[in-house]
């Protein structure tokens, strides 16, 4: 079967796949400069420059993941974009969940965990004329095949394979995530990220926790809440902070 018999609504998709890119991401931004419409998805069995957030590197060789880009064109302020990556979080979730059984979370604000490992990390580029979105590009990659991470990613990285024990049909698995996507996106669009917070609050990995976060200053903090734009809500001491962007680390 292909990618398209999965799909919900094959009209909101325009799916191109390739089987080797430097960066899904990439060919993302260039399609999206000329003129992309909403809802183009850019997809790779390879990647050889694979970007992860922080200018780090994302391993993505061997066809052993679903390494994907989305692109969409909200009418919405860049300052929102965040939003946008936390929805995709939430929709990986979901579809992992529903296909694999596997107990995904989500580390707020995009990682998608099994326990302390990362299954999925997100990667969003926004493109702007001034204050106003011009497009932005959703990358998503998820570990599928991967029976043994290198190095420190050992002990921090896992996949599909490892948590339920499948092979996974990665058509399946994209389609999935892009319907679930669609509806998020388009609750985002019609009425803002608090029309989903329920449903991303009822998969956090994070809500109730110690956490660290990291950033120009750390600090420890209870997480308490996600807020209407999809902020953290920390307790400090007694002092509630909302945190706007930044990398949690769970204490236990
Ligand atoms: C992270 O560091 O957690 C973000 C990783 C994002 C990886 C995906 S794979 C598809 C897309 N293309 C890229 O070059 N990066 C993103």
């Amino acid at each position: 079967m292909d990618i398209k018999d999965y799909l919900s609504n094959k009209d909101f998709w325009d799916i191109l796949c390739f089987d080797t890119l430097s960066s899904t991401n990439d060919e993302a931004r260039r399609l999206g400069f000329d003129g992309a419409k909403e809802g183009t998805v850019i997809s790779a069995k390879n990647q050889t420059n694979g970007r992860g957030s922080k200018g780090r590197t994302w391993l993505s060789a061997d066809g052993e993941g679903l390494c994907f880009s989305v692109i969409t064109r909200p009418n919405i302020a860049v300052d929102s974009v965040p939003a946008i990556t936390l929805i995709a979080g939430l929709s990986v979730c979901t579809a992992i969940r529903r296909l694999t059984g596997i107990d995904a979370l989500i580390k707020w604000p995009n990682d998608v965990v099994v326990g302390r490992r990362k299954i999925c990390g997100i990667l969003s580029e926004s493109f702007a004329s001034g204050y106003d979105l011009d497009f932005a590009v959703t990358g998503i990659g998820i570990n599928c095949d991967t029976l043994c991470f290198p190095g420190e990613l050992e002990t921090i990285a896992t996949s599909v394979i490892i948590e339920s024990g499948r092979r996974i049909n990665k058509a399946r698995l994209l389609a999935e995530v892009l319907n679930e996507f669609e509806i998020n996106y388009r609750a985002f669009v019609e009425d803002g990220f608090e029309t989903v917070c329920e449903k991303y609050k009822a998969l956090s990995a994070v809500l109730g926790k110690t956490v660290k976060i990291i950033g120009a200053q750390s600090f420890e903090a209870v997480a308490v809440d996600i807020g209407k734009g999809g902020e953290l809500i920390v307790l400090e001491g007694n002092a509630e902070r909302a945190v706007y962007s930044g990398e949690v680390s769970l204490r236990f």
